[in-house]
């Protein structure tokens, strides 16, 4: 099927949920897409945070398909070796003693404001006690629960009314975290590093007193790290650079290389309030995924690679901070997960940027997101600062 094909029947067949570029890709070799036209993209998107080890990674495709002529799905009515070789590495190297497995953020996010809700009602003995805080640009997936902690009203107004009892304080902000947590507060939902509202890092000082008032009343900390987990920080954990443990954590987007996969970590307290039957899925936690997350785990989880993260990071940001642009307002983020703010919108960036071979996304109006596979080399960066620059000039 030709390009403009494959481009015409996508107007046909799919509810228009996205607004895509003309362009199809057909196969990807590390960092780099290639399109139906043979055209070479450097990859600065990586599936939105997703692909980190690149594409085609020949280990993790030699397990995949070697799994996938071996076994591919159970159910989880039925133990398998790869589901407890994942959630083993996920709970040996965190803070959590438990996981849930299901299939995306979204599914992260809504099992753990379900646990929340049941751990709050059972160890408090208050019915009341369902509330949940969240914050100013916050994203947590497009579920009903999920979205009904998510900020943006552009995300929620059409699908009104969202699960009851949320309220939203500001980001960054103790004193309007601490108005809005209660004692009817069940759960505390934040992004370390909030992704798609415009790459922000949340402050030490915030993030710390988030965990303070958690403790005083009695709610439980979530820690969202579905976009700036496994290593886009160049830590394992984002929380890690701030010293502050959660209750809960939700991962997802990278760790299974590509795979749909998110899992809800959790500490004894919260895992036992949960009995078989109160929450379940399908397809979570297969031999295939997990056998495909044991190896991006495995990969991402050495120091020098998460070291590699960190000074990659920094020079990305060193190399933006270098473009002579009066459009720039700043650049920001931790690790791999870097925001260039300008002062116009950001979309016609993005079009002449992938012109000349560069895929970049947008975070908001006015915020290029660059999160590139976590294997990205200082030779690549250059290059990509070098197109923005170019481009930054003709905008
Ligand atoms: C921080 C965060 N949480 C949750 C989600 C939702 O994840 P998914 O799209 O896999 O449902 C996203 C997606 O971008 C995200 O960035």
């Amino acid at each position: 099927m030709k390009a403009a094909d494959i481009v015409e029947a996508a107007a046909q067949y799919l509810v228009p949920t996205y607004a895509r570029p003309e362009v199809v890709f057909t196969h990807g070799q590390g960092v780099y897409l290639y399109d139906s036209d043979g055209r070479q993209y450097l990859d600065f998107m990586a599936g939105i945070a997703v692909n980190a080890l690149g594409h085609a990674d020949p280990e993790w495709a030699e397990v995949v398909a070697e799994q996938a002529g071996r076994l591919t799905h159970t159910s989880n009515l039925y133990h398998t070796a790869p589901q407890i070789g994942l959630a083993r590495r996920l709970v040996e190297n965190s803070f959590a003693d438990r996981v849930f497995f299901c299939n995306s953020g979204s599914e992260a996010n809504e099992a753990a404001l379900k646990f929340a809700r049941k751990w709050a009602r059972q160890s408090s003995g208050r019915p009341d006690k369902t509330g949940f805080v969240a914050f100013s640009d916050s994203f947590h997936g497009r579920s009903m629960g999920a979205l009904a902690v998510t900020h943006k009203d552009k995300y929620r107004e059409p699908f009104a009314p969202l699960v009851p009892g949320v309220t939203f304080a500001t980001f960054n902000d103790l004193e309007s975290a601490a108005a809005a947590i209660n004692a009817e507060t069940c759960a505390v939902i934040v992004e370390p590093v909030q992704g798609e509202g415009g790459i922000h890092p949340a402050t030490p000082e915030f993030l710390k007193g988030l965990r303070q008032l958690c403790d005083e009343h009695q709610a439980l900390l979530i820690f969202d790290e579905v976009q700036c987990g496994l290593g886009r920080t160049g830590h394992l954990w984002a929380h890690q650079a701030y010293g502050v443990t959660p209750d809960v954590m939700t991962l997802a987007k990278p760790l299974a290389g590509g795979l749909p996969i998110g899992v809800t970590l959790v500490t004894e307290q919260v895992a036992q309030v949960m009995q078989p039957g109160d929450h379940g899925s399908t397809f979570a936690g297969g031999p295939l995924v997990c056998r495909a997350a044991q190896i991006v785990f495995d990969r991402v989880n050495r120091p020098e690679f998460l070291a590699a993260v960190r000074e990659n990071g920094f020079y990305l940001q060193q190399r933006l901070c270098e473009l002579a642009s009066d459009k720039i307002v700043q650049v920001r983020g931790a690790g791999l997960l870097v925001g260039l703010e300008l002062t116009v919108p950001v979309a016609p960036l993005l079009a002449a940027a992938r012109e000349q071979g560069l895929v970049i996304i947008g975070s908001g109006e006015n915020v290029v997101r660059l999160c590139p596979p976590l294997i990205i080399n200082r030779e690549q960066i250059d290059t990509a600062v070098d197109v923005i620059g170019q481009c930054l000039l003709r905008l």
